[in-house]
């Protein structure tokens, strides 16, 4: 069957027709600006916008609790490294992980490990800023767990913290951290419940559980690495102003209805820090959104990962201040599954193109190069 000369023309003028929008778009495609959202999908994404149910999340921690400093660590005193083993039986050197705490050298530029056997410790931990080169060696995230149950409502927000890390280079292992503080109710206030905060600097996680519901995991500032661990939470349940990777990690959403995975607290564009997701999988139940801007250069970034069906479209949430749009920086690079989408995210995040991916896909983003391989080195040669 031929062609008639009717059909002929129609298919020159689609063409020509094409030809020119495409160089309307690159003509219009700043240098150097990221690529964003094309202009065709943003009605549906309004449509799917509107669908979403509202904000209805209560807000995260109050300001005074954020604006606490993290100090890094004093000059040396005492340089010694220590092998302590922490068993509720009785057979090691203490029963309590804080006792074996208390006891690591203050300042020591060298490694403590703590060994901790299988069991549940129900304890809050605290590792103050003058105890740096920690290892906390576990038996499985599923094993060995510290887990604490204080809510914010019963305790205020910092009494709410299961364990809490306040010096640097921090390294743990096959560890849990739980806070069982019940699920609060979408909108319920002071239910914060976290299990771990983390706000001294170069700190390594290796298969570690975090489990909670709202708030879970407090990356508060800081480099951070965080490698095949499982994540649990509703809402905001990885929030702070840290520089982290997390890679390969499944992120475990619980939510009743709505909630978020993460709460990015970056406050100037200058600043480094930011969560960057690489190769981390998403499922669970509820719906969520990627994020959702506490601060207001919030900034995480999606590579590589598997989404399941629970990402509200639209991806990100601006928290009600339509200001954030210029100054955040939410992103996702080569997603997979039904929830990854990322032309219908809303139109100030971006699909990431490889050269603007490039700085967000290995551990430069949290210059591991320096730091990374000391912590390895620790993971790999436990005494027996
Ligand atoms: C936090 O600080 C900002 C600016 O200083 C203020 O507008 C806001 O009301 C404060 N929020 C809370 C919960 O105190
Ligand atoms: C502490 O020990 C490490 C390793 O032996 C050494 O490199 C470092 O110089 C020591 N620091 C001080 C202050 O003695
Ligand atoms: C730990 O438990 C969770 C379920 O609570 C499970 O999904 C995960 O795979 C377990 N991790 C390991 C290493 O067994
Ligand atoms: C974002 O920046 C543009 C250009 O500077 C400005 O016109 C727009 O009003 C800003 N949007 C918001 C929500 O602040």
């Amino acid at each position: 069957m031929g062609m008639g000369p009717l059909r002929l023309i129609c298919l020159w003028v689609v063409l020509l027709f094409a030809t020119v929008i495409l160089l309307v778009v690159i003509s219009h495609s700043p240098s150097g600006a990221l690529p964003r959202i094309p202009r065709s999908v943003r009605s549906d994404l309004k449509k799917l916008a509107s669908k979403t149910i509202p904000n209805n999340i209560p807000q995260i921690f109050s300001n005074e609790t954020y604006s606490r400093p993290c100090q890094g660590s004093p000059t040396s005193s005492k340089n010694t490294s220590y092998f302590f083993r922490v068993d509720q039986s009785g057979r090691g050197d203490f029963v309590s992980v804080q006792a074996a705490v208390n006891a690591v050298p203050e300042n020591s530029e060298q490694r403590t490990i703590i060994e901790i056997k299988a069991g549940v410790y129900e304890e809050r931990v605290v590792i103050p800023s003058n105890k740096p080169h920690i290892t906390m060696q576990g038996e499985g995230m599923n094993v060995t767990i510290i887990t604490g149950n204080d809510n914010a409502a019963k305790r205020g927000n910092e009494g709410s913290v299961t364990v809490a890390i306040y010096a640097d280079h921090f390294t743990a292992v096959d560890m849990g951290f739980k806070n069982l503080a019940p699920m609060p109710e979408p909108g319920e206030l002071g239910k914060q419940a976290v299990a771990l905060v983390i706000c001294g600097d170069k700190a390594a996680f290796y298969d570690c559980g975090f489990y909670g519901a709202q708030d879970t995991l407090f990356d508060y500032a800081g480099r951070h690495y965080f490698k095949n661990c499982f994540i649990e939470g509703s809402i905001d349940f990885i929030f702070g102003d840290g520089r982290s990777l997390y890679e390969g990690c499944e992120i475990h959403v619980i939510a009743e209805t709505t909630g978020s995975i993460t709460a990015q607290a970056r406050s100037k564009p200058e600043d480094r820090s930011g969560f960057v997701f690489m190769d981390c999988t998403i499922m669970g139940h509820g719906l969520v959104w990627l994020g959702r801007a506490w601060g207001t250069s919030s900034r995480v970034v999606f590579v590589r990962s598997y989404m399941d069906d629970i990402i509200i479209p639209a991806g990100w949430t601006d928290f009600g201040d339509s200001t954030v749009h210029n100054t955040s920086f939410y992103a996702q690079y080569k997603c997979s599954g039904p929830g990854a989408e990322s032309a219908v995210r809303v139109p100030w995040s971006y699909e990431l193109n490889d050269d603007d991916a490039k700085q967000f896909l290995d551990l430069d983003f949290i210059d591991g190069a320096s730091w990374i391989h000391a912590t390895r080195k620790f993971v790999d040669n436990l005494p027996s």
